[in-house]
């Protein structure tokens, strides 16, 4: 890969690392301050990403939510809302969705054949931009070099565990952002911060400590760490 994004993952998990419970309903894991962080932080992006399951089963807006902060976007020059991003294999994505409707913002789907060309047509009159990888599975650094190319020079994603597991695993990732509530989810089939195949004793990824903050009045802890390689 030439170039690619600077990537800055963010996630809100449990203590004991679950970004939600087994039902995988999208579970309320951040406190109000976090939730405005997250705002803070995706309106100071270019664009953002999730993985096929977020998308489909939680089917976020991944919008600014406050009006100062996507009016202090416009008043630099960009777009109100980042480019909301999804790699996804299968793209039965709801057309009257949050994903697809909230706005205005650009979007941009990558998927591959297991998406009927019809479904294709329906995202693209619908204002997507679909890009039909002929792999089984997305290449993660090909859609970080297409997103650079169309000028996308700093990535959040967010979530969920699968996706972050393959961005470990590429060497992708900057910065990551965990905001720590104090609950217990459990549960072995809850997602986690980083699932995916695993890394064999000795392949485990170092990550350096930028900061802890107490975080609000609930409990919560934010930690920021960046890849060894900064
Ligand atoms: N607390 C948080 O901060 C947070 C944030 C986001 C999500 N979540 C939660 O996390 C859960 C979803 O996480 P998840 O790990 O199951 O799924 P995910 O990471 O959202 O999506 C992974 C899926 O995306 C598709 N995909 C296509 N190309 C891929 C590639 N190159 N690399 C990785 N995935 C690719 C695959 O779908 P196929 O299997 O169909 O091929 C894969 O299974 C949900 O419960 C959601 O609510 C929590």
């Amino acid at each position: 890969m030439n170039s690619r994004p600077h990537v800055i993952v963010n996630v809100a998990m449990t203590i004991d690392g679950k970004l939600d419970t087994i039902e995988r309903k999208g579970a309320t894991i951040s406190s109000g301050a976090d939730k405005q962080r997250v705002d803070e932080l995706r309106a100071s992006v270019d664009a953002i990403l999730v993985g096929g399951k977020t998308l489909l089963s939680e089917d976020p807006s991944l919008t600014v939510k406050s009006a100062d902060l996507r009016s202090r976007r416009l008043a630099q020059g960009l777009e109100e809302n980042p480019v909301k991003v999804s790699v996804v294999s299968q793209a039965d994505l709801n057309l009257q969705g949050d994903f697809m409707t909230a706005g205005p913002a650009r979007r941009l789907i990558y998927t591959t054949k297991r998406t009927l060309p019809e479904q294709v047509h329906k995202l693209e009159n619908a204002g997507a931009q679909v890009f039909v990888r002929c792999e089984e599975s997305i290449d993660l650094r090909d859609v970080f070099q297409s997103l650079y190319d169309q000028g996308i020079q700093i990535l959040m994603i967010e979530g969920g565990g699968t996706l972050i597991a393959g961005l470990f695993q590429f060497g992708l990732v900057d910065e990551l952002f965990a905001y720590i509530a104090p609950q217990i989810f459990s549960g072995a089939s809850a997602p986690t911060l980083a699932d995916g195949d695993g890394f064999l004793n000795g392949q485990a990824k170092h990550l350096h400590l930028e900061s802890v903050s107490k975080f609000d009045n609930e409990g919560g802890v934010l930690v920021h760490y960046t890849s060894q390689s900064q």
